[in-house]
């Protein structure tokens, strides 16, 4: 049988929440990206996460995924993130320099704050070699934070991935 995996990356918990409203409405496993080095999640020190996020970008750092990501039992892995300074956060560039996405269905969601999807859904194109990669849903951080059940299910529904 065809299994769904929802991967995601999230520091304030917006992105996991839309994961959680995507593993609802798919039936599939969810699976947390954790950072060998965690982020700070006190939202009064966004300034510092900022700064924080910016230079690994400018760095073009990779920063390291503690936990093993093994995509073996699943057909479609779902792909969630923050939009960090107009791109993925680095850590997702970890994850698609690290892990074989061939065969795999991939289907990219976000969280932002005005950038949308800041053009990253086409990166996934080019970073997923021999992937088929869906059209993605990104929500702004105030409708993933209740959940965007309607959101995610008109886009299910289009993709025919809702149970
Ligand atoms: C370091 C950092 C950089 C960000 N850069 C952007 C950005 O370039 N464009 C944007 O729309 N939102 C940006 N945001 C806002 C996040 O995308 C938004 O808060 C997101 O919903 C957070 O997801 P999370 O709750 O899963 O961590 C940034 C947030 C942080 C912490």
């Amino acid at each position: 049988m065809a299994k769904t995996l929802i991967l995601y990356f999230s520091v304030y918990d917006s992105t996991r929440r839309l994961a959680e409203e995507i593993a609802r409405q798919t039936g599939g496993d969810l699976l947390e990206i954790e950072p060998v080095i965690p982020y700070d999640k006190n939202r009064d020190h966004y300034d510092a996460l900022a700064a924080y996020a910016k230079k690994e970008h400018d760095e073009d750092q990779r920063p390291a995924i503690k936990n093993a990501i093994d995509l073996s039992d699943y057909d479609t892995v779902f792909i969630g993130y923050p939009m960090w300074w107009y791109t993925f956060p680095m850590i997702i560039y970890t994850l698609f320099d690290t892990v074989n996405f061939s065969g795999k269905t991939l289907v990219p969601f976000n969280t932002h704050m005005g950038s949308r999807d800041g053009g990253t859904y086409k990166t996934v194109r080019e970073k997923a070699r021999g992937a088929t990669v869906l059209e993605g849903l990104a929500v702004s951080m105030k409708e993933a934070e209740v959940g965007a059940g309607k959101s995610v299910e008109k886009w299910l529904t289009k993709l025919g991935l809702k149970k």
